[in-house]
């Protein structure tokens, strides 16, 4: 009902009016239902639009005044509805935030977890080996990957000029360091650093320049060894590669000892053993050269030993009946899950 009488009551009775649009601004509480109340207070059809369209029912003294507190109001309650608009949509964005939000530093969600990684059988033979060596005595040596030439080569009687260079190209650093070619490398650290009489084992990675095949790869492990004491001989030699290989495979091995040449050992050997009908080359061997002890200060005359290099990767090959080498570093979950 639209009588004059509640026109000009509703244009009157202005604080009540403000009081309740501005109570709506308060509790609306998204954006849209802000806008929605901004076209219902102010739009054409707006309840404050009409107010104002009314006040011209009023009594001409009455009107002016009215009309003052009526614009006021508008006043407010734009600003009140701008304010609220844009609370609202900081918190929006700030849930967005929360809810996107990513903790790097968490552990990850647990369905990754359902399948756990193994040991790499290169590492879990590495590591039996190591046992075993301890428990004759060894202690266990690391090396640096990047070794000097001095240490590859210069030390283990192999100079510049020498041919076995050729046999182990390698990846060169713009320095002039090298990714080492052998763990031998290991062999003048240890002599540098320990007092003789010692025994060490060095196992580690090793890098050459091959062409690749099913028994050659560009990185491959070996685990170098070396006993240096008084009166150490071929015998000795002997016998500890025959114990090695009975503790590594379990049995006595069917062994052939051939000469072999590498300069930092004087006699040296290839030590092969038997294995599925046919002689595989598995540990190079010898004395340790006298030249080799001399250059890190050990008096040859008084102290003797044997250096050999155990080819780890092939041993675990061996062990297992991998008929590439390749897949040692192929990240192929079919092979490694195979020694879970
Ligand atoms: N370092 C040699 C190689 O990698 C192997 C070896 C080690 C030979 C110790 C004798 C003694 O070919």
């Amino acid at each position: 009902m639209d009588t004059d009488s509640s026109r000009v009551e509703s244009a009157t009775n202005l604080s009540g009016l403000r009081g309740s649009v501005l109570a709506l601004v308060a509790v609306a509480d998204t954006e849209e239902a802000l806008e929605q109340l901004r076209t219902e207070l102010l739009g054409k059809k707006g309840q404050l639009t009409q107010a104002m369209k009314e006040l011209g029912s009023l009594p001409v003294e009455q009107r002016k005044e009215a009309g003052q507190a009526l614009n006021l109001i508008k006043t407010e309650v734009e600003q009140a509805l701008s304010q609220r608009i844009a609370s609202c949509a900081a918190e929006r964005r700030e849930a967005a935030l929360q809810s996107e939000w990513i903790d790097v530093t968490l552990p990850v969600s647990a369905p990754l977890f359902t399948s756990t990684g193994t040991q790499h059988c290169l590492t879990r033979v590495r590591r039996e080996l190591e046992e075993i060596f301890r428990s004759m005595g060894f202690r266990v040596v690391d090396g640096p990957e990047v070794e000097k030439e001095y240490y590859n080569f210069e030390a283990l009687n192999i100079p510049a000029t020498h041919p076995a260079r050729d046999m182990q190209d390698t990846i060169w650093t713009t320095d002039g360091n090298l990714l080492r070619t052998h763990t031998s490398a290991m062999q003048v650290r240890a002599l540098e650093r320990l007092e003789p009489p010692l025994r060490i084992v060095g196992p580690g990675r090793c890098f050459r320049y091959e062409r690749l095949d099913a028994s050659h790869e560009h990185t491959f492990y070996q685990m170098e060894g070396m006993m240096i004491d008084r009166d150490v001989s071929i015998p000795n030699l002997i016998y500890f590669m025959k114990r090695l290989l009975r503790e590594i495979f379990g049995s006595e091995q069917k062994i052939r000892l051939r000469p072999g040449y590498f300069p930092f050992v004087e006699p040296g050997f290839e030590l092969d053993i038997w294995f599925q009908g046919r002689w595989l080359e598995l540990l190079p061997c010898g004395l340790v050269h006298p030249r080799v002890l001399e250059s890190s200060g050990i008096d040859s005359s008084q102290w003797q030993g044997f250096a050999f290099g155990l080819g780890l990767s092939r041993l675990v090959m061996t062990r297992y009946q991998i008929d590439d080498i390749r897949y040692f570093q192929s990240c192929d979950l079919r092979f490694l899950k195979q020694f879970a």
